[in-house]
């Protein structure tokens, strides 16, 4: 299976991706990483390890959605990918995108979904006095972070918690779930993942 990977920073969930599917084992293959920022960390990173890898500036875009998701297409099919995964993609895509790569493209969201949808979820969780927190990987559909669930990794909140201490080892759960959801995924395997 022929994976491309969606970026807009860093890169870290890209990166134990393409290492898990550098193990011989395992059903799929990075043929792209993209980014929307072409100065992400994630691309070069991703160039060292001889990912093929383009970028789609969203900005020239303004406000043309449209426009900047005809360009991200073009690049994604030229790769030919069974797979979208959206690691640290920090773009909303609209329906007729999403649609096009239906039961296809997945997403790592840091929250226990439905819980703390959109942004900010580890201030957000503080501030509720969660005891747990964590991440999930799920199909994305037109609804913001409401697709099917593929996995789900729970953390404890520690008292003094941060959202940045929090964000981390949330982070660090995201590193095992995102690749332990991809190899299922790629042989059509659909039950969830749970971690701990
Ligand atoms: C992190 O906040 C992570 O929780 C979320 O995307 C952001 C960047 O991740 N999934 P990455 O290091 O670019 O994969």
């Amino acid at each position: 299976r022929r994976v491309a990977i969606l970026i807009s920073g860093g890169g870290s969930n890209m990166l134990r991706l393409v290492e898990d599917m550098g193990r011989g084992d395992h059903p799929a293959r990075p043929v792209l990483v993209l980014s929307n920022d072409p100065e992400a960390p994630g691309l070069a990173k991703a160039a060292a390890l001889g990912i093929p890898t383009a970028a789609v500036d969203h900005r020239p875009f303004k406000g043309d959605r449209p426009a900047f998701e005809a360009a991200l297409r073009e690049k994604i099919d030229a790769a030919r990918p069974d797979i979208l995964c959206l690691a640290g993609f920090m773009r909303i895509l609209t329906p007729s995108f999403i649609a096009h790569y239906a039961g296809r493209m997945l997403n790592i969201h840091p929250s226990l979904l439905p819980d703390y949808r959109g942004l900010h979820t580890h201030a957000r969780a503080l501030a509720a006095g969660e005891t747990e927190h964590g991440c999930t990987v799920h199909e994305v559909t037109a609804d913001l972070d409401a697709g099917p669930i593929l996995g789900q990794a729970r953390v404890p909140v520690k008292p003094g918690d941060t959202p940045a201490t929090l964000a981390a080892r949330v982070l660090e759960m995201e590193h095992c779930l995102y690749p332990a959801v991809l190899r299922r995924f790629a042989v059509g395997d659909r039950t969830p993942v749970r971690l701990p």
